[in-house]
């Protein structure tokens, strides 16, 4: 079957979902083009900050914070990495280098502070070739999320100079550090927006307990990890519902399952960041052989087919199921008694079979919550409807 990965983001045709997030990864010319040999269809280039003191580094300036639970995977890959070390001259001629290096369109990205810079530095990219901007002023050490102010109404004006100063699509990418994200959407749309990029990562606070301070370089961060992706998509499901246009997805994606889950959510579009950092830029193949086989599994011809399918299934509050009531059920042959189903039970519904070498549920005290067949090692518990 031939397979069309093809999708139209921001008024781009790109070849698959697949694009390279702005970041360390897609500093330059020569980062764009491994950002091309590893399949990512566009590559959003490392943002320009004209706040100075945002564009230099203090090093190190990289954790992977792993917490919570043993054998419950969550990190947060947690990073102060500051923007182009350029100004916007440099920028340009970055910008241009990339375009003559790359066959993928390349997406400019900026972070201003002076309400009339956002115009005046897309059009300077323009000028040098990039094929679609995209503003961030939801950087998490930018100005704007730093002191509070009310984003939305910025975002709205920040959205409407630049469309005004330039021909090629203007993206929003948007901060979830907002009163709500579904309002500002459609506000930013109102301003012209051609496309958004959902969400920046979240500034955090990471400790030290030895030396009872703040690690890295002493200050909040950008934080952001596979935790990230549900809120992501709760907004994006919604969001989706009520804009025209595109939107993509950045956040805590790591895998090809992810991708389509946003795009399921409603974003024909994903961009990569932290994997690359972790994995090396050849995790775009292997997520784009992982969509290429779910799409031989389930018979897509063309993938933007799927683009907001499950948004599209949400039900509201008032029709989910409540009538129907489950229980758990051990498949006695794999079960091994460890225990761990009857440690966390809080309905005391889970003992031992008489000979002790199975788990027992009492069907009189379990309450059907479904938690322990998440639990259970061997995976040898299933819900069986009463
Ligand atoms: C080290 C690092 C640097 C980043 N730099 C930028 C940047 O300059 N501009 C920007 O818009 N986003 C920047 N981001 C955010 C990413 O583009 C991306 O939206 C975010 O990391 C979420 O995706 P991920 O979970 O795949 O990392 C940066 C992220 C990281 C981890």
């Amino acid at each position: 079957m031939s397979q069309n990965m093809n999708v139209t983001y921001a008024g781009l045709r790109l070849k698959n979902p697949v694009i390279a997030a702005s970041a360390g990864t897609t500093k330059d010319a020569d980062h764009a083009k491994r950002c091309e040999e590893a399949g990512f269809s566009a590559v959003v280039l490392k943002s320009i900050q004209e706040e100075t003191i945002n564009r230099y580094n203090p090093f190190p300036r990289f954790a992977v914070v792993k917490n919570g639970i043993p054998g419950f995977n969550s990190n947060s890959f947690y990073s102060y990495e500051q923007a182009f070390e350029g100004g916007i001259d440099e920028y340009a001629e970055m910008v241009a280098q990339a375009v003559r290096a790359v066959d993928i369109p390349v997406i400019a990205s900026l972070n201003c502070v002076n309400p009339q810079s956002w115009g005046e530095y897309a059009k300077v990219v323009q000028q040098a070739g990039a094929k679609a901007v995209e503003i961030v002023p939801s950087c998490p050490v930018g100005l704007f999320l730093r002191e509070n102010v009310d984003f939305s109404k910025i975002i709205g004006k920040a959205t409407a100079d630049t469309k005004a100063a330039v021909d090629i699509p203007v993206v929003v990418k948007m901060s979830m550090q907002l009163t709500s994200p579904l309002l500002t959407a459609i506000e930013v749309e109102q301003s012209g927006a051609d496309g958004f990029t959902m969400f920046n990562r979240l500034t955090g606070l990471d400790i030290d307990v030895e030396t009872q301070a703040p690690i890295l370089h002493g200050g909040v961060a950008g934080h952001g990890g596979p935790w990230s992706m549900q809120m992501n998509m709760r907004w994006i499901s919604e969001i989706f519902q009520h804009i025209q246009v595109p939107i993509s997805a950045t956040g805590g994606a790591t895998n090809w399952t992810d991708v389509i889950k946003y795009m399921l959510a409603g974003a024909p579009t994903t961009q990569i960041c932290a994997a690359v950092y972790l994995r090396g830029y050849k995790v775009a193949k292997e997520i784009l052989n992982g969509i290429g086989a779910y799409m031989e599994r389930h018979e897509i011809q063309a993938l933007e087919e799927i683009v907001g399918v499950a948004a599209n299934r949400i039900i509201p509050l008032g029709e989910a199921e409540r009538s129907k009531r489950y229980f758990a059920k051990v498949d006695e042959e794999n079960c091994s008694a460890c225990g761990a189903c009857q440690g966390i039970c809080i309905y005391d519904a889970i003992g031992l079979a008489a000979d002790g070498k199975r788990a027992r549920i009492n069907l009189e005290k379990c309450d059907g919550c479904g938690l322990c067949l998440h639990i259970c090692p061997k995976k040898c518990i299933s819900m069986q409807a009463k």
